[in-house]
């Protein structure tokens, strides 16, 4: 009775077909419980699409593949992954391997029991799930725990999800037609049908519980049930109950599937008798699969696995994991996973022994960033006498997962002397990288570079020397920062990773200094160089992404960041486990939305920075400005100023280079606050600090903060050769001349329309920024505009106020100073009925509604159009439109 039709379930399976092959389908994921047939129905759907138009994939995901990094995608992916892929670039690489072997047909991936998924594998799946040619289906058992991109399949509407239900009883009597391969009496088919709650596993188990005995039988062809059950077991129970009556050579090859799932079956037959094989399969346990050119043994429902390993002790456990160790060893690893499968078995079982093995399996699992398990792998294969490479393997891994006093200890055991140059430039390079940033100790700079007198070769000189030379960059002392950076640059014998840390560094700077466009040429070529020193130096990447991000930023690019964050997948690296770089990504994220006025999303983006980045010291301070930018903008002082103390609690020392932006962010929460004389001085000496350090970058965004507090025209800076002191509208248009890029020229002629108060250069300006997608700015001078027009030329304001209703229906809540310094302020009592005038409601129900005269009214809005700068009821709508905040109305 192991293979039976396939019974009922039309509906559903119709639904699942149109779901890939009908224009509109885009995926389906169907839920239930266990035994259900969820499993049945979607291999069925998979086996009636067409393979000429369809490249289809059926990945079966198991308690054995959840453990291990793309575990769950292995019968997919080639066996050998390309060396030094960031997070993303693996997930692209694995995405590009998919579309090659389609061949222009359209990917179907099918996953079956997808809360099972390794998060790599299913932050893989949501990304095929994107891609313009490719549909997901699958199912996963209810009451489970779902990794987040697959629960984020049907959150972002990229694949619909359906419950199954039981079946019908018409079905299941059906179905017991087809277990039992034969007609069945029709009370026996009710009742069991009944019994089993229209659960298929159930009906399926209760007559495999009856078989063989009195209770059921087949007479003249017709079965019949005569069995006296009135309460239905338990499905687990059944099912504990055959496994425990199962021979022990049956048993012993459900134990081994059990735990070793998918398991060749030649490995299997080398370990048990093919005979009891043979019988685990006749009996319905275990089903064998072809798969591409191996056949694969996997149980024949879960729910045995779950049942057999709960009923295993755990020192047979170990046990059975040494053996299937020792087999994979013994026909040798080939396969993709093997290696890891080998490691973690012995790790499991307590047999982790061979170094090697456990340092390369703990190698594979980093390059895939499995986080959790390198670590696992990289301490096991260091207690196995791995030595220094392990130790330096596994303090790398402790100090991403931010355990830099763990990682020193481990270092500390493995102290090199003077003798190994390679060795030493290593050992030091790993340590002050963690004692720098991860426990923030400033001497490390000098230790280090004292320690360099102890290499001879250039090559081990050079390492150090990147690593000295950023630590310094990030100290803040740039001169020795460049002068070091730029030595390694000119040394052929650095390797290319120190040569491209060496950049980076540089890249950091040119962008601080406004050489906006150095920076770039050198960032792509970092980037370029990435399969070259990735895997010999994986933490590039993030001295990479500061640069990159920096100049971003400062160019005021958002469209860039948005391509970054797009590139890196930036959503998915939150949902999967892949932490590294996610808070950074975020905290651009949060610029950008912030730039565009998009306060909620910026907020709410900062605050995710903040509590990815809390563990890690590195960036802490930087998403706590960022945060503190947010609730500025959105004009909540409290929030600015709460964010604005942690970021100084949380700033690391080391991390001095990334003043500016906290400074800047200070400036912003003071004007939240109202203290604008406050903030003027704040940003005001900040512009003469980022002058003495050359960072123009930088300075040419402060100055157009102080031009947002209206202060184009304040003296700034020293006195000049010619013995006078300059205006900000002047040191701006010194500045867009040195500093790189479209934008310095755009603030300078902010600046400079500020000054000269002309409403049409204003305007202009407003529109040069909306072009930019720089939403504040564009709505600051348009505000501007319109308050200069109301008292000039209140014919004119007309015009500028429908330009600044239109700004501000791009944003969110956003009240800058500048935005609030021009808007009218009403009353109360205005406020209500302005609203109403403008909705159209006449004086008369005015004054019904608030119990006022109607001569009141008339006073009223007199007042507000006053006030306002319109001329009647017309105006009134895009007048109100135009006061930031206005739907809140609490503005007045
Ligand atoms: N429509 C059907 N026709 C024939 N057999 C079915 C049908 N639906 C389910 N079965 C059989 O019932 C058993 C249980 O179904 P299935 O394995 O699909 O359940 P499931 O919902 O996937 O359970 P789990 O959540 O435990 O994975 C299987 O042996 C399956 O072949
Ligand atoms: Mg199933």
């Amino acid at each position: 009775m192991s293979r039976w039709k396939f019974v009922g379930r039309t509906d559903e399976l119709n639904r699942l077909l149109s779901a890939v092959t009908s224009t509109e389908g885009r995926g389906l994921f169907f839920s239930g419980n266990a035994g259900i047939g969820k499993s049945r129905l979607l291999r069925e759907g998979v086996s009636a699409l067409p393979t000429d138009r369809y490249a289809i994939w059926s990945i079966a995901a198991s308690a054995t593949t959840a453990a291990l990094p793309f575990g769950g995608l292995v019968q997919v992916l080639p066996a050998e992954q390309p060396q030094g892929l960031s997070p993303a670039g693996i997930l692209r690489w694995a995405l590009e391997v998919l579309q090659q072997q389609a061949a222009g047909r359209r990917i179907v991936l099918a996953i079956d029991d997808a809360h099972l998924l390794d998060p790599p594998s299913a932050a893989l799946v949501h990304l095929v799930a994107r891609a313009e040619n490719a549909t997901v289906i699958g199912t996963f058992r209810n009451g489970e725990q779902i990794p987040l991109p697959i629960r984020a399949l049907w959150t972002d509407d990229l694949v619909d999800h359906a419950e199954l239900s039981p079946m019908a009883p018409a079905e299941t009597a059906g179905l017991l037609a087809a277990i039992l391969d034969g007609p069945v009496d029709a009370g026996s088919a009710d009742r069991l049908g009944r019994l089993s709650a229209g659960n298929p596993l159930l009906l399926r188990e209760l007559v495999h519980a009856a078989s063989g005995s009195e209770e059921l039988t087949r007479t003249y062809g017709i079965w019949k049930w005569t069995g006296r059950l009135e309460l239905a077991p338990d499905l687990t129970d059944l099912i504990d109950t055959r496994i425990g009556q199962l021979t022990p050579g049956v048993r012993a090859v459900v134990e081994l599937v059990a735990f070793g799932e998918p398991l060749g079956l030649h490995l299997l037959n080398q370990a048990v008798d093919r005979a009891d094989v043979e019988m685990a399969e006749e009996r319905g346990l275990i089903t064998v699969l072809q798969h591409d050119r191996r056949t694969n043994v996997r149980l024949a429902h879960p729910l045995y696995g779950e049942v057999m390993r709960r009923r295993c002790p755990v020192s047979r456990t170990r046990r059975l994991q040494a053996h299937l160790a020792e087999l994979l060893e013994r026909v040798g690893t080939r396969r993709r996973d093997d290696l890891l499968r080998v490691a973690v078995w012995r790790l499991d079982s307590g047999t982790a022994q061979d170094a090697t093995l456990l340092l390369g399996a703990a190698v594979q699992a980093f390059s895939r960033y499995d986080v959790p398990l390198a670590t696992r792998l990289a301490r096991a294969a260091l207690d196995a006498g791995g030595g220094f490479d392990a130790a330096e393997l596994l303090a790398t891994i402790l100090m991403f997962a931010d355990r830099p006093e763990e990682a020193i200890e481990v270092l500390d055991a493995v102290s090199p002397g003077t003798g190994d140059g390679r060795r030493l430039s290593r050992w030091l390079t790993v340590r002050g990288m963690v004692t720098y940033w991860g426990l923030s100790r400033e001497s490390t700079v000098e230790e280090i570079a004292a320690r360099i007198a102890d290499l001879t070769d250039s090559a081990d000189r050079a390492r150090v020397r990147a690593f000295e030379a950023i630590m310094r960059l990030h100290r803040l002392d740039t001169t020795t920062a460049l002068r070091l950076s730029q030595g390694v640059l000119d040394r052929p014998a650095a390797s290319v990773a120190a040569r491209e840390l060496a950049r980076s560094t540089i890249a950091y700077l040119q962008a601080a200094q406004g050489q906006l466009q150095r920076s770039g040429t050198a960032i792509a070529q970092v980037h370029s160089e990435a399969a070259r020193w990735r895997p010999d130096m994986p933490y590039l990447q993030l001295a990479l992404e500061l640069a990159r991000g920096t100049r971003l930023t400062l160019a005021g690019d958002l469209a860039g960041i948005d391509a970054i964050v797009a590139d890196e997948f930036a959503d998915l690296a939150g949902a999967g486990d892949f932490r590294l770089g996610t808070g950074y990504l975020a905290i651009l994220q949060a610029y950008a939305a912030r730039l565009r006025g998009q306060s909620d999303a910026a907020l709410r983006t900062s605050l995710g920075a903040c509590a990815v980045l809390a563990t890690s010291r590195v960036y802490a301070g930087l998403a706590q400005a960022e945060r503190a930018q947010a609730a500025a903008l959105r004009g909540d002082a409290t929030q600015a100023a709460e964010a604005m103390a942690e970021a100084d609690r949380t700033q690391a020392p080391g991390m001095a280079v990334l003043y500016p932006w906290l400074e800047q962010a200070r400036g912003a929460a003071l004007a939240a606050s109202g203290d604008l004389p406050g903030a003027v001085k704040q940003l005001t000496e900040l512009v003469d600090r980022l002058r003495a350090d050359g960072f123009a970058g930088h300075e040419v965004h402060v100055l157009h903060d102080l031009v947002r507090l209206d202060q184009a025209g304040a003296l700034i800076g020293p006195t000049c050769s010619d013995g006078s002191r300059r205006t900000v509208a002047q040191r701006l248009a010194e500045l867009s001349e040195r500093v790189d890029g479209n934008l310095p020229p755009l603030l300078a002629r902010h600046a400079r329309a500020a000054v000269s108060g002309s409403p049409a250069d204003l305007l202009r300006v407003a529109d040069d920024f909306a072009a930019l997608e720089l939403h504040v700015y564009a709505a600051e001078a348009a505000a501007t505009a319109l308050h200069r027009l109301r008292a000039e030329r209140p014919a004119a304001a007309a015009e500028a106020r429908e330009r600044l209703a239109a700004l501000l229906a791009r944003c969110d809540v956003v009240r800058t100073p500048a935005l609030r310094a021009g808007t009218p302020v009403l009353s109360e009592r205005e406020w209500q009925v302005a609203r109403l005038a403008a909705e159209g409601v006449t004086s008369r129900a005015i004054a019904d509604r608030l119990f006022l005269s109607a001569r009141t009214v008339e006073n009223h809005l007199q007042r507000i159009y006053a006030k306002l700068g319109v001329t009647g009821r017309a105006e009134l709508r895009a007048a109100l439109r135009a006061i930031p905040g206005h739907e809140d109305g609490d503005d007045g």
